[in-house]
């Protein structure tokens, strides 16, 4: 008999439905995972509420997964049924030039993990290819899955802080007060970043974002001008390190203005197709500005990540600001997408 699973399906922009389907087999040489927590980041909410798919619904989205192995396949040793895992959502190929150089992140053997079916289910299943590459970490007894499943969002800004090496004394500016903007401060505080500078043109972020004693100024750049306000508050100066965790190019632009000479500028959001920022180059050259393309985590630093967000001293309490059943998963999107929540985790198995 086969067993039904509960799953938010996709069906179009913002057409989700929380419904009964087939529980995934568990694949030959692969092995199936009981959805404990799954996240809800920005690219999820993008996902679901644009034409993702050219029309090819439904699908289950989901990739910030931590659960129970719930069956193995028959020969596959690496897992045990029962132990709870963090499933990184790319496997890198391990072998290519990128992978071997410490550039795993720019790895072109990837599956796109979002032709999968995802996490926003009670189970997911992995196929022989995971097996083999790994980029699944043991959660150790006694840690909670919720604070487990922010791994993932911690690992592209823990790889991003790491690169342009946010070092004591440094002054950072961070356009941007998502969940990632969030990260990257407490992030920075804890290299040892002195002046941490958070903007954005929603005040409800900027409120939530008051809860980190991380952050030690809040621009709001729909009021004021955010390149005078980061001068001012650096002196004059500028930020040595400006990271833009944003979709906008004008914050692209602002962010450029506001770094300090031979400081680094970060482009860390994507911004929509086809969207080009203007740069004044002469900026850059007398400036010597240092302009840096941040974009996911080589396989170390997933690891390293990883550690971190299961470390007890590391807020995650601070950072999930709802844990919530899958039945309420467009309550989730809706609190995401307007700021009102900071990080929603949907627990599957739970009602
Ligand atoms: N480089 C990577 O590896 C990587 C990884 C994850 C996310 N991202 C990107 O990082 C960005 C932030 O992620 P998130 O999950 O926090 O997103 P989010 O959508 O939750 O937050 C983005 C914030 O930017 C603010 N914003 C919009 N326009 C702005 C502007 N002109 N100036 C200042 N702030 C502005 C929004 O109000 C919002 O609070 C996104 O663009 C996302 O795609 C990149
Ligand atoms: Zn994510
Ligand atoms: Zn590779």
């Amino acid at each position: 008999m086969t067993e039904l699973m509960d799953a938010a399906l996709m069906y179009g922009p913002g057409d989700i439905r929380v419904e009964q389907v087939e529980k995934p087999a568990c694949p030959a040489g692969g092995f199936v995972v009981k959805v404990l927590a799954v996240g809800m980041c920005g690219s999820d909410i993008r996902n679901l509420t644009t034409d993702s798919r050219k029309g090819v619904y439904p699908h289950i989205y989901g990739h910030e997964v931590v659960g129970l192995v719930d069956e193995v396949a028959p020969g596959v040793s690496q897992y045990r049924v029962g132990e709870m895992i963090y499933v990184y959502p790319v496997a890198h190929c391990l072998r290519c030039d990128f992978c071997r150089s410490g550039h795993s992140e720019q790895c072109p053997n990837v599956e796109e993990y979002t032709e999968q079916p995802g996490g926003f289910a009670q189970y997911i299943a992995y196929g022989p290819k995971r097996v083999e590459r790994g980029a699944t970490f043991p959660v150790p007894d006694g840690i909670d899955p919720v604070r487990a499943a922010l791994a993932e969002p911690m690992s592209s800004t823990y790889a991003c802080v790491d690169n342009i090496n946010v070092t004591m004394g440094d002054s950072v500016a961070i356009l941007g007060a998502g969940p990632i903007g969030v990260f990257l401060a407490i992030l920075c505080r804890m290299r040892g970043a002195s002046t941490i500078i958070l903007v954005d043109v929603n005040a409800d972020r900027l409120e939530k974002s008051a809860a980190f004693d991380e952050i030690d100024h809040r621009v709001n750049s729909s009021e004021v001008d955010p390149v005078e306000e980061v001068l001012r508050l650096t002196d004059g100066l500028g930020a040595d390190k400006v990271i833009s965790a944003n979709p906008s190019t004008i914050a692209q632009q602002q962010g450029l203005l506001m770094t300090k000479r031979a400081g680094t500028m970060v482009f860390f959001g994507g911004v929509p197709k086809g969207a080009l920022t203007e740069v004044d180059s002469n900026l850059i050259h007398y400036r010597g500005l240092w302009i840096y393309g941040h974009y996911g985590s080589n396989t170390m630093q997933v690891q390293k990540a990883f550690e971190l967000a299961i470390d007890p001293k590391f807020p995650a309490d601070r950072i999930v600001s709802h844990v919530l059943p899958l039945a309420d998963i467009n309550r989730a999107i809706e609190m995401t997408r307007t700021g009102e929540a900071l990080k929603v985790i949907l627990t599957p198995n739970e009602q």
